[in-house]
């Protein structure tokens, strides 16, 4: 099989793809090619990755046309097409060279950030972003000695959103965001709503009311692939339907 890598510098006019043959093992994942690449090839080939484990969020880049992590995608189930994602095709992710997906693994970074070198993308407007939600836990009572209990039905609600990773596949994969600059992103989105239902902080809409501007819940149209390549299953479109919902309900109650 072939693997086929995106190439920019910051000398270079415009990118470019280097392809180079592997014969992937049983298990093989997308990242362990880039390091075969590195060794054989091209040491100046740059990604960005840390536990090799899906848990750091650092190695989110575009294989095969969909953002995944690349430690946790295997070479081999990529090839039987037994990882495709039915995302809803968007312009960043149109462009493209020739690249059969039987034979071929087509390896990009993550679209809608500034490409630094190679595979590696400024994160800067993701973490921006996620900043202006302010993601600090805001409990009713700062001085409150008592321990503030929570019920296992509330955790079971949140869990889902507190294992977002913040890998930015879900900002690189919606289609609101490569056309709306200034969106905050699905990940800020669920991120905001997960401290909305924290039944430790105050009650009602006021941590909705952050994001109750046009670039916030209002901007995203359901498109629903930032649910799709999230790989910790975080359904950001969900929050942000529900958000929707309590923002409206409470604007007729008024
Ligand atoms: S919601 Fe999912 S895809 Fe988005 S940043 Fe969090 S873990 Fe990554
Ligand atoms: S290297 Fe940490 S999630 Fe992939």
């Amino acid at each position: 099989m072939k693997i086929k890598v995106y190439r920019f510098n910051e000398k270079m006019d415009s990118p470019s793809y280097d392809t180079f043959d592997l014969e992937p093992k049983p298990g093989m994942t997308v990242m362990s090619a880039l390091f075969q690449f590195q060794e054989k090839f091209d040491d100046s080939l740059s990604f960005h990755y840390s536990c090799r484990g899906a848990v750091c969020g650092t190695c989110a880049m575009l294989i095969n046309k969909v953002p995944r992590l690349a430690c946790r995608t295997q070479i081999e189930s990529l090839l039987k097409g037994n990882l495709k994602v039915p995302i809803f095709p968007y312009p960043a992710i149109g462009k493209t060279i020739s690249w059969d997906p039987e034979k071929e693994v087509l390896v990009e970074p993550l679209p809608h950030l500034p490409v630094i070198k190679d595979l590696i993308v400024d994160m800067d407007l993701f973490f921006k972003f996620y900043r202006f939600i302010e993601p600090t836990f805001k409990p009713v009572d700062f001085n409150s000695d008592e321990e503030m209990i929570m019920y296992p039905v509330d955790v079971k609600k949140l869990q889902v959103y507190t294992n977002c990773i913040l890998c930015a596949a879900c900002f690189g994969g919606c289609p609101i965001v490569g056309q709306n600059p200034k969106y905050l992103g699905p990940a800020a989105l669920a991120k905001l709503y997960r401290f909305h239902i924290d039944p430790r902080e105050a009650e009602g809409i006021s941590r909705l009311k952050i994001a109750d501007i046009p670039n916030g819940w209002w901007a995203c149209e359901s498109y629903g692939n930032c649910f799709k390549v999230c790989p910790k299953g975080v359904p950001p479109i969900k929050a942000i339907e529900k958000a929707v919902d309590k923002l409206n309900n409470s604007k007729k109650s008024i």
